[in-house]
């Protein structure tokens, strides 16, 4: 009998993930399938237990309840419990439990472009809960130094304060961040600056980017956010969004069927959900 995989988010309807994880659920011959629930706030806690009831294989959880949810799980993956965020929920054996793959997915895509980081300056820009995962997923792999910048510089502290793993870091102001880019050897933008409707913003001036860098954005719609478009003029190698959306996925599929997909084919699939264009 086939099982329910499922996300839960409010809205949800835009969510790409229904399409991509069930086209890898069908190539990999798993009885299931992926289906989008739209929860309200209020609406969750009954959500969980309707989904309990009936035995769910697994489910992920996206905005505005990535938080709400820990209170509802029965157990939370250390990383995911000091994000304060879970994405994924895996359940054994009538257990719910929690995981955040988003941090780890923004790595995995990091991957096709630097192995290690320990010799590695990174700037995360942006304090919010995307940076949060990041930066607390990018901490425990050690690099050699990674700073926040943000537009409020208190959010930058607190966001280091919170972190739990050891690493040498420094809260700064987008303008400082600006003046001294020359020094990182990857830039992660984690704002919505560049999305729509902020598509001609960015977040700090490029005067000083150095053409060795990697200039990475979260966002993947549009594709080239001006942010990475005026990277790229200048001379830098630029990964937006995408992979991070396809990797956190492909970890959940991961944790609910023991199978790491295709991503090549999942990024085919989002870049077709998006207008067919190519990166
Ligand atoms: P998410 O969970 O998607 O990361 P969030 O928690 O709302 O979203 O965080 C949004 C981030 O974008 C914050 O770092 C925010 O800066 P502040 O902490 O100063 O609010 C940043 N941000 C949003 N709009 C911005 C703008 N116009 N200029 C600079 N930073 C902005």
């Amino acid at each position: 009998m086939e099982k329910l995989l499922a996300v839960l988010g409010n809205p949800i309807g835009h969510s790409m993930s229904p399409v991509m994880l069930n086209d890898v659920i069908k190539v990999n011959n798993i009885e299931a399938y992926y289906l989008p629930f739209h929860v309200k706030n209020d609406d969750l806690p009954a959500a969980i237990r309707g989904l309990r009831a009936i035995g769910v294989l697994g489910f992920n959880v996206t905005i505005p309840h990535k938080t709400a949810i820990i209170p509802l799980l029965d157990e939370v993956d250390k990383l995911a419990l000091s994000i304060g965020a879970v994405n994924t929920v895996v359940n054994e054996n009538g257990r719910l439990i929690g995981y955040n793959t988003d941090g780890y997915g923004f790595l995995k895509g990091l991957n096709a472009y630097i192995t290690s980081l320990s010799d590695k300056k990174v700037l995360v820009i942006g304090a919010g809960g995307a940076a949060r995962a990041i930066y607390f997923t990018m901490a425990k792999m050690k690099p050699l130094a990674i700073d926040i910048a943000n537009r409020t510089i208190g959010k930058a502290e607190e966001l280091i304060a919170a972190c739990p793993f050891d690493t040498s870091s420094k809260a700064l102001s987008l303008v400082e961040a600006g003046d001294q880019l020359a020094e990182y050897d990857v830039i992660i933008q984690t704002t919505m600056i560049g999305m729509h409707p902020k598509i001609e913003e960015i977040p700090i001036s490029l005067e000083h980017l150095n053409q060795q860098s990697l200039v990475c954005d979260i966002i993947y719609n549009p594709l080239e956010t001006q942010f990475l478009k005026e990277a790229r003029e200048k001379g830098a190698t630029i990964q937006n969004g995408i992979d991070m959306f396809v990797y956190q996925g492909a970890l959940a599929f991961e944790k609910w069927t023991g199978i790491f997909p295709d991503v090549n084919r999942m990024r085919e699939n989002v870049l077709l959900q998006l207008g067919g264009v190519k990166c």
